[in-house]
């Protein structure tokens, strides 16, 4: 291995053969960890190799090749997706419901087949993603698209190029040697827990939630901007080739572990099966777990095993007869829809919610379920009296999927969207290019409690103790108008209400104290300024450093932070121009609530600056010392030259020290190094 230091001075042949290096042991460990579930390396050594990585690139571009981990994170933007045609289409499955269906599938392969003997299947969990097709060239990976109707698909490399588990390049397989040419399928999944993240994150930043996590996969997928997949937990299952005719395989299984051996993850929870008793008993088996699984799945697909019955058995119009998915009861239900109400959000976001009669959905008795808003009713054309289709999707809140419009009587009343605030009565707006409804009173009560209890929370200034309930019950008693009575409570106040005591509240008043100090970011995530999260919090806080920097900022001022566009721009231009906003801001000084000052920016104060290490470190790895160097702009050489500004010398220095004294470079020792840099 070449030492790390060493790059700056390597030749450009020195560094194309490192970076070959480095390729093949990134993408073998982040195989190992992301497919195998089985990490050789500690991850703070897998960075380590990363960032060397990503310094090389950074100094000879013209080497980085489509396969470095370095092009997961998400290329250019794209203006649309290009169209790819297969010729070899991607074909969609017949439906199994039940037993008796898939008895009946075995029926009319024996039928088709002359023969009653026992077939050989293979049964695989069926995800409830998004199918896709990798194409790879010599073993690298120069195409991903999605199925589109199966024969035209939209190209979508660059997104999937994202997904830890899409090889970048195929290992060699234990059987045979790489085709020419490989076009691997199967699905691109979200897990249970990406998808929750996902939305609490949209939910933060008051975007609307994905309705279950095959959506959430798609849009994901059919972003035009990589670096927004890239964001997005995707992981990617293999099932299946345009043809394998060409590959040492005769079966489904065989395939499958051969995929597996290229590298691709395959779904432990495939099995094969003897006979047809052996694949309906794993379909009730996938049954039972499919609740514990991390990731959703809606059924189970049966492949015949044997390529050449398939063969023999060929494909009708949309799908193989050789295969079938066997589709679980879904977790829907019909009952009747009685009622709509309208909440109000933290930003005044009006939410109709259907009041059903309750009914189980997938094991849980359902009263209620979103409607999104306003034009999801609309487009649904809902009535009330209608009898609807309630379905759940994972951990997620009910949604009403339709009406059930064969069972109208025609006693069915339209529902009316409010026009003013359930709340409050102040009239609403619905700004032109959004779906949502808003009251934009602010001192509208729902939205304040919306917003308090919001200010509170974990997402917020996280003060312990002070949840839902209890900000209800303070506001209820009137001792919580707004987020400056937060720190205005005293425990005389507390103590006597309903459920507490002197000791509750000396503890409420401690885990209110001690959230006085905090940082910019934390304030501005708690404060519940429209389309501000904790990451666009924290931006800001890296961009303006302190609160009189933000009060002073204009629109302007505000679009020019990367990350952030015109639409939160203007959201907190509004915010911060709004005196109501001002005052209470400057409220919460004087209650004495401080807003530490960051870590004063450091960015580029080693800007021009060419650093070179001597001897050994006792509190620094190299190579934690030289990104150290880098991050505030420095740059680090690997031998002594009149270019090199500072040596810093650990134990042992040897000859370089000699040689920076004679020509005046600045000379450092460790400990002030480290001062230097910060610890
Ligand atoms: S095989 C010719 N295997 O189900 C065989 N499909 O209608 C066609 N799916 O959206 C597909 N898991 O993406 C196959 N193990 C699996 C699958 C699977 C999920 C999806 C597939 C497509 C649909 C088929």
């Amino acid at each position: 291995m070449m030492p790390l230091f060493a790059f700056a001075a390597a030749s450009r042949e020195q560094a194309a053969n490192r970076l070959a290096e480095l390729r093949e042991q990134l993408n073998y460990h982040a195989y190992r960890y992301y497919v195998l579930d089985d990490p050789l390396i500690a991850d703070v050594e897998y960075d380590r190799l990363f960032q060397e990585l990503l310094h090389l690139e950074e100094r000879y571009p013209e080497l980085i090749t489509p396969d470095s981990p370095s092009q997961r994170v998400g290329g250019a933007p794209l203006a649309e997706f290009a169209q790819v045609t297969r010729e070899i289409p991607m074909l969609s499955l017949e439906n199994a419901f039940g037993d008796q269906d898939l008895r009946d599938f075995e029926e009319r392969l024996h039928r088709f087949l002359h023969t009653k003997e026992p077939i050989t299947y293979v049964a695989e969990p069926k995800l409830d993603g998004l199918a896709v097709e990798l194409i790879y060239e010599e073993g690298l990976l120069v195409l991903g698209a999605t199925r589109g109707d199966g024969v035209t698909g939209e190209e979508i490399t660059a997104n999937l190029k994202t997904i830890a588990t899409v090889p970048l390049r195929l290992r060699p397989p234990a059987k045979g040697t790489l085709p020419a040419r490989l076009a691997v399928r199967g699905e691109a999944y979200l897990s249970l827990a990406g998808f929750k993240e996902l939305n609490a994150q949209r939910a933060q930043n008051d975007e609307a939630l994905f309705a279950n996590p095959r959506n959430a996969a798609a849009g994901s997928l059919r972003q035009l901007d990589p670096k927004v997949t890239a964001q997005r937990p995707l992981a990617f299952f293999a099932y299946g080739v345009d043809d394998p005719a060409p590959l040492p395989c005769r079966t489904q299984h065989e395939l499958l572990q051969y995929l597996a051996t290229c590298g691709f993850a395959t779904n432990p929870h495939t099995k094969r099966c003897p006979d047809l008793d052996a694949v309906i008993a794993h379909f009730h088996h996938l049954a039972t777990i499919r609740h514990d699984l991390p990731y959703e799945i809606d059924g189970m697909v049966v492949k015949v095993d044997d390529f050449s019955v398939q063969k023999r058995l060929g494909t009708k119009a949309r799908s193989p007869r050789w295969a079938i998915a066997a589709k679980f009861p879904a977790s829907q239900a019909t009952t009747r829809l009685i009622g709509v109400e309208f909440g109000v959000g933290r930003t005044g976001a009006i939410t109709p919610v259907a009041i059903l009669d309750p009914v189980e959905v997938g094991g849980v008795m359902v009263g209620r379920a979103t409607l999104h808003n306003e034009d999801e009713v609309r487009r649904k054309d809902l009535r009330l009296g209608d009898t609807v289709l309630v379905q759940r999707a994972g951990d997620v809140i009910p949604e009403v999927v339709k009406p059930v419009s064969e069972q109208r009587r025609g006693n069915e009343t339209p529902i009316r969207m409010p026009t003013t605030c359930p709340e409050c009565g102040h009239p609403l707006v619905r700004p032109a290019a959004e779906a949502v409804t808003r009251c934009v009173n602010p001192a509208c009560p729902a939205q304040r409690l919306r917003s308090l209890i919001h200010f509170a929370s974990k997402a917020g200034m996280d003060i312990e103790g002070l949840g839902k309930k209890v900000m209800e019950q303070l506001v209820q008693e009137g001792l919580v108008r707004d987020i400056p009575d937060i720190f205005r409570l005293t425990a005389a106040e507390l103590a006597p209400l309903d459920g507490w005591g002197e000791k509750s509240a000396a503890k409420a008043m401690a885990a209110i104290g001690a959230r006085k100090e905090t940082t910019l970011a934390k304030l501005l995530a708690a404060i519940g300024i429209r389309h501000v999260g904790e990451v666009t919090a924290q931006l800001l806080e890296e961009h303006f450093g302190t609160l009189t920097a933000l009060l002073h900022a204009t629109e302007a001022d505000f679009l020019e932070v990367a990350g952030i566009g015109p639409q939160v721009a203007a959201s907190l231009a509004d915010f911060f121009s709004d005196p109501a906003a001002r005052q209470m801001l400057a409220t919460l000084q004087e209650l004495g609530l401080t807003v530490a000052a960051p870590p004063t920016s450091r960015a580029g104060r080693l800007n021009g600056t060419l650093f070179l290490f001597t001897g050994t470190l006792a509190h620094f790895s190299r190579s934690e010392a030289k990104a150290r160097v880098k991050a505030l702009g420095g740059q680090v050489a690997s031998a002594m030259s009149s270019k090199v500004t500072h040596l810093v010398c650990g134990d042992k220095p040897g000859s370089k020290l000699a040689k920076a004294q004679a020509q005046g470079t600045t000379i450092l020792s460790e400990a002030e190094f480290e001062e230097l840099v910060g610890s």
